[in-house]
């Protein structure tokens, strides 16, 4: 594929304060300074055959590469357990002004019930038949996405030190869950604590799902094994393995979507679990839908640094060294075929780096014209607020900064119209 730019990045180096940021190329926001790259075709298999249609792409191209993504990238999570179960917690079928239902559902990892997740669920009454959902992990407890004051609060699960001890106040991040216009205009939303899954911090991986499938003698995972990001998308996934339960809900029509780290885990949980039928990040960045090999803001050296526990072991031998990395991102979209996923980016978030996004798109591109579909039309970046959803493959710049906003949902909602709503 193309080669864009040429640059040698310099090389960080601070007289050796830090033995780790020694080999960590300095943070570049400049893209007259984006390095020479190429990128790995999704369209060549490793050994060298063209995919030329999506029969070949499917059975041999697309395994190829999730399998890629899983030992080298997220790491390989356990899929299904045997034990899974559910419960219903609680429900009401007049909230949100009568306009919704509220459900909660347990979902237990395991037969011996030590571990669960609770889902927020929420269904428009104003309803004739089963509806489509959005169903995203959210960061400081379901309790905080609205002003719904029977929502049983989440147990904190933040770092030692970081955040409040006894939690976020309800509704506390209800700016970024349009509840009640997703419910105006007929979809549902179901909703999960990351920290219900495995906590974000790195603690070795002790507090959360990941004990749970040691094997005898196992204290952590092994280099090909899940970090935090697939635990995350792994719990998205159990989470459809209920919404496939839930009589009010039509399980063929769930939109997967996540922001910043949380877009990451949702486009993981989109590639990995194809039971999803749309996918949307939002400012998922570096190891999300931006070009690891653009080295544009945040790094693959630098968010292992910071983040040691999202990515799998085996990610961190890429650090200031992405040319050697066997997939790209684009090609995490491209597994996403032929469904359709929306990016999205914002004009004063640099850090998840605007163009290394949208360049994403534009080169999964092909993998969706194999299906005879159109992925991204534009090959020049859009102007802000200037979204482009006439593909499978939807992407605005919002004006802005990091966050996701009503602006971003109606976009999510204009292209979930067109692709779920019947
Ligand atoms: C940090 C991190 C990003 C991440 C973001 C978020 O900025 O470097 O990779 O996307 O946090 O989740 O808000």
């Amino acid at each position: 594929m193309s080669v864009v730019k040429r640059y040698a990045l310099p090389v960080f180096c601070c007289l050796g304060l830090f033995c780790a940021r020694a080999q960590e190329p300095a943070m570049n926001y400049d893209e007259s300074l984006v390095p020479d790259y190429v990128l790995p075709d999704p369209l060549t298999c490793s050994d060298g055959t063209k995919v030329t249609d999506a029969a070949t792409w499917t059975s041999k191209r697309r395994p190829e590469l999730l399998a890629l993504f899983e030992t080298q990238v997220y790491g390989k999570a356990p899929g299904r357990p045997e034990g899974l179960h559910f419960k219903v917690l609680g429900e009401d079928r007049y909230t949100l002004g009568n306009m919704a239902t509220r459900r909660e559902i347990a979902v237990y990892f395991t037969d011996d019930e030590t571990h669960f997740m609770t889902i927020l669920l929420y269904i428009p009454n104003k309803r004739t038949d089963v509806v489509p959902i959005f169903l995203g992990l959210n960061f400081k407890g379901n309790h905080t996405i609205c002003d719904d004051p029977l929502v049983t609060p989440s147990i904190p699960r933040t770092a030692p030190g970081k955040g409040p001890s006894d939690g976020f106040p309800r509704a506390a991040a209800a700016s970024r869950w349009p509840v009640e216009m997703l419910i105006a205009n007929g979809y549902g939303l179901a909703t999960v604590y990351r920290g219900d899954i495995d906590p974000d911090y790195d603690d070795g991986f002790q507090n959360g799902v990941h004990p749970l499938f040691y094997r005898d003698g196992q204290t952590r995972p092994e280099p090909d094994e899940w970090g935090t990001i697939a635990a995350w998308a792994w719990g998205l996934s159990r989470a459809m393995d209920y919404l496939e339960t839930d009589e009010d809900v039509d399980c063929e029509r769930v939109a997967v979507i996540g922001h910043s780290r949380l877009g990451k885990a949702a486009l993981w949980a989109g590639a990995s679990d194809p039971r999803f039928a749309m996918v949307v990040s939002n400012e998922s960045g570096c190891g999300g839908a931006a070009l690891a090999r653009r080295r544009y803001a945040e790094t693959v050296a630098r968010i292992n640094r910071l983040f040691p526990h999202w990515f799998c072991e085996n990610y961190k031998q890429y650090a200031g060294n992405e040319d050697a990395l066997p997939v790209d991102q684009h090609e995490l979209v491209a597994l996403i075929a032929p469904r359709p996923v929306y990016i999205a980016s914002a004009a004063e978030d640099k850090w998840s780096d605007i163009r290394g996004e949208f360049l994403a798109g534009v080169h999964a591109t092909p993998v969706y014209e194999l299906f005879g579909l159109e992925g991204l039309p534009d090959t020049e970046l859009p102007e802000n607020d200037a979204p482009e959803q006439s593909g499978y493959i939807g992407y605005h710049v919002r004006s802005g900064g990091h966050d996701i906003t009503p602006y971003d949902w109606r976009q999510f909602v204009k292209f979930a119209d067109k692709h779920l709503k019947r």
